[in-house]
């Protein structure tokens, strides 16, 4: 009996491998390397001492994933694969329509033929959109977004509970992730943007690195105690570890429930900043410069569910998010890159 991950060689996916294999889990991971590299499996296997089964396959193809479920016996689905970039879903939505929406539904298809009951879900807090106040509880109306990205995780969010409202035996957990940063403290697994980043912390830890010459810090002017965005940042390791209780809770529950994975406290960019020069001993040069469109000023979780329904809480500090993300990228100035 196995656990697949769909994405599973992605940032979020590879740390969920590994705290799943300590667990006692078995593994398998089906990814098209469209965002990652074939050197996060040999990296999980020397921190596990497991090498997960990999299919190298796109998600989207419905018969290819059958195909993995006709190898094996999979118990549960943990959903990763799906693009995730913000601004290039504005400027090939339908890229990402196909690619996220068609993932999703060849999941659920495959999972339906083969009477596999246990669904989780990569959402994100963009779900609660620009008209909710923070702290963001579940409860909460969604809304519609100004990307495609951010509509493609309310549009799946619906499929998955129509889905569930037909079949009553479905699990279904819509985790709602805040902002994800940290790497896994061995320095073996990490973020790896292909490019610029648009996302805080690999901006961060890029011009710390040299590769950026100073980061922009977007807004100075939001309702906030100094000015800048304030988010809910949570340690990928601790993230990883909420998919963990998810699937404990997911495997022996039904219906659907959407979660939120964050700490419920927010810190603002300049703390960020300031908490990665103190947590390295380094200088980060900043630029002040205008918002970026599309962006809210406060965003942070009511984490209550995640604790009462699943047994967890983040128990990573921001201290240790930006200590081991320095290690990481220091480690591995390109990435998985050679
Ligand atoms: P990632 O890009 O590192 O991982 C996604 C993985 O999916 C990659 O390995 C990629 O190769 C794979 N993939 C994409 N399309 C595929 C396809 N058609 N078939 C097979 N594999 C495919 O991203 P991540 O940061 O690990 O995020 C994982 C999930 O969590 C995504 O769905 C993302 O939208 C969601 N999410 C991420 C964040 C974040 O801040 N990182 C926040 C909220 C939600
Ligand atoms: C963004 C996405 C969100 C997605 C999440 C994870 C937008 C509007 N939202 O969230 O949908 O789920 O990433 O992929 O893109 N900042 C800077 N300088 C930078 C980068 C960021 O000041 O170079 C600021 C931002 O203005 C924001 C904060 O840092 O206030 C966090 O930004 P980011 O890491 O991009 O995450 P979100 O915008 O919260």
């Amino acid at each position: 009996m196995a656990i697949l991950l769909t994405g599973g060689m992605g940032f979020i996916g590879s740390h969920t491998a590994v705290e799943l294999i300590k667990e006692g889990y078995e593994v398998i991971i089906a990814d098209n390397l469209s965002n990652s590299s074939k050197k996060v499996l040999e990296r999980i296997e020397t921190i596990t001492g497991v090498k997960p089964l990999f299919y190298e396959i796109d998600v989207a193809v419905k018969e290819d994933v059958m195909k993995v479920f006709e190898e094996n016996e999979v118990q549960g689905v943990v959903h990763f694969a799906g693009y995730k970039s913000v601004p290039e879903s504005t400027r090939i939505p339908l890229a990402y329509y196909r690619n996220n929406l068609d993932t999703a539904l060849s999941v659920l298809e495959v999972m339906k033929e083969k009477n596999c009951k246990t669904f989780v879900f990569s959402s994100s807090a963009t779900v609660y959109g620009d008209k909710n106040k923070a702290p963001f509880n579940e409860e909460m109306p969604t809304s519609t977004s100004t990307n495609a990205y951010g509509n493609t995780k309310l549009m799946i969010e619906q499929i998955v509970r129509d889905f569930a409202a037909s079949w009553e035996e479905l699990s279904a957990i819509l985790l709602r992730y805040f902002n994800p940063i940290g790497a896994h403290p061995s320095g073996l697994i990490g973020e790896a943007p292909d490019g610029i980043p648009n996302n805080l912390m690999p901006y961060i830890t890029q011009t710390a690195v040299g590769v950026r010459e100073y980061l922009g810090v977007f807004g100075t002017d939001y309702d906030t105690p100094d000015g800048t965005g304030v988010r809910d940042f949570i340690h990928v390791v601790d993230l990883a570890r909420g998919h963990v209780a998810a699937i404990n809770y997911a495997l022996k529950t039904q219906g659907v429930e959407a979660i939120n994975l964050g700490t419920g406290k927010g810190n603002s960019v300049l703390e960020v900043v300031s908490t990665f020069e103190k947590a390295n001993d380094l200088k980060i040069p900043v630029k002040l410069l205008p918002r970026r469109p599309g962006d809210i000023a406060t965003s942070f979780a009511l984490a209550d569910k995640a604790k009462k329904l699943l047994g967890w809480k983040a128990e990573l500090t921001l201290f240790d998010m930006c200590k081991d993300s320095w290690n990481w990228q220091k480690n591995n100035p390109k990435g998985y890159e050679d």
